[in-house]
């Protein structure tokens, strides 16, 4: 008789002893492991639910639920996000990118579609793993949206930078991003009042905050999350400096943190900025703020 375990079965004990690690989706978890590994969606795991697992297969799930248990993020053991329906490569030099900052992406995409200019200067600061220029890109070509546009992506990490454009080339969008390294707009020299868009999702999480964290969150790259004493240490930085980058009437879209609207809309009015929009995400929760350039 074979003893071999079956999905259900290792998928039971699993979710058992992610409990006890007190991982939040202990369920979830053992699922997208195993899901990934086996090369399938999660539903089939249901419909194959009685299959035996091979003993290699279970040493290797074995391997990934031991990572797991030592807090590292699901998306760096298996090697990818999903993003605004997008397959992004990852690994522990960029920020797993977080579903709120779709709203980042779809907002801009109004704003793209609103302008009225023939041709258009998109510039993303910090992108990380290029998620929210990449996914722009890739909608905006298939909307087949009649301006021509131009995308810059800038980021300091060049490793961040080089996990970028290996996204963008699987999104077949390599060749539309120019991709620089460099302290937020100190790359952008060339670009003196051209970007009809500046975008922006930069570290955001103050040095309070940053302790209570979740292990998983602390394994991502500090760089890309911490922002000084209050958090808004890149806001301030982005909003003072922005105005020489934009172009008239240009426009500057930044995600913020829980609790920080106030403040940022406070630093854009000061710097003389219009039109200043907060944008909620499903939660309520204002996620994004947009602001024009005045002229
Ligand atoms: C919050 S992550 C955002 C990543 C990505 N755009 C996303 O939304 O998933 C912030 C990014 O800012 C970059 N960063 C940190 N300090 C920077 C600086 N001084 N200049 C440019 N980029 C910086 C980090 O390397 C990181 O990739």
């Amino acid at each position: 008789m074979s003893t071999r375990l079956t999905i259900k079965e290792i998928l039971a004990k699993t979710t058992a002893h992610f409990k006890k690690y007190e991982l939040q989706t202990p369920r979830l978890d053992a699922e997208v492991l195993l899901a990934d590994l086996l090369g399938m969606e999660r539903i089939e795991l249901y419909v194959n639910f009685d299959r035996p697992l091979e003993t290699e297969e279970v040493d290797q799930y074995r391997k990934r639920v031991i990572q797991r248990s030592k807090r590292i993020p699901v998306a760096y053991i298996i090697g990818y996000q999903e993003f605004m329906s997008l397959e992004f490569k990852v690994n522990d030099q960029v920020l797993i990118p977080r579903p709120e900052t779709e709203h980042l992406v779809e907002t801009a995409l109004e704003k793209i579609e609103s302008l009225t200019k023939e041709s258009l200067q998109v510039v993303e600061l910090c992108t990380g793993s290029g998620a929210v220029v990449i996914s722009l890109a890739k909608q905006l070509g298939e909307l087949a949206v009649t301006k021509e546009i131009d995308y810059v992506a800038t980021d300091i990490s060049k490793s961040a930078l080089e996990i970028a454009q290996e996204n963008a080339s699987k999104h077949g969008v390599l060749e539309w991003i120019e991709f620089l390294s460099g302290d937020l707009l100190v790359p952008l020299e060339d670009l003196a009042n051209k970007a009809d868009l500046l975008l922006a999702n930069p570290p955001y999480i103050a040095t309070e905050e940053w302790e209570q964290l979740q292990p998983e969150v602390k394994r991502e790259p500090e760089l890309a999350l911490k922002a000084g004493e209050d958090g808004l240490e890149f806001y301030r930085r982005i909003i003072s400096g922005a105005e020489s980058v934009i172009a008239e009437q240009g426009l500057l879209g930044l995600e913020i943190g829980l609790g920080q609207a106030e403040a940022v809309q406070k630093l854009l009015l000061d710097k003389g900025f219009i039109e200043v929009e907060v944008i909620d995400d499903y939660a309520e929760i204002p996620r994004v703020i947009f602001a024009k350039k005045s002229s």
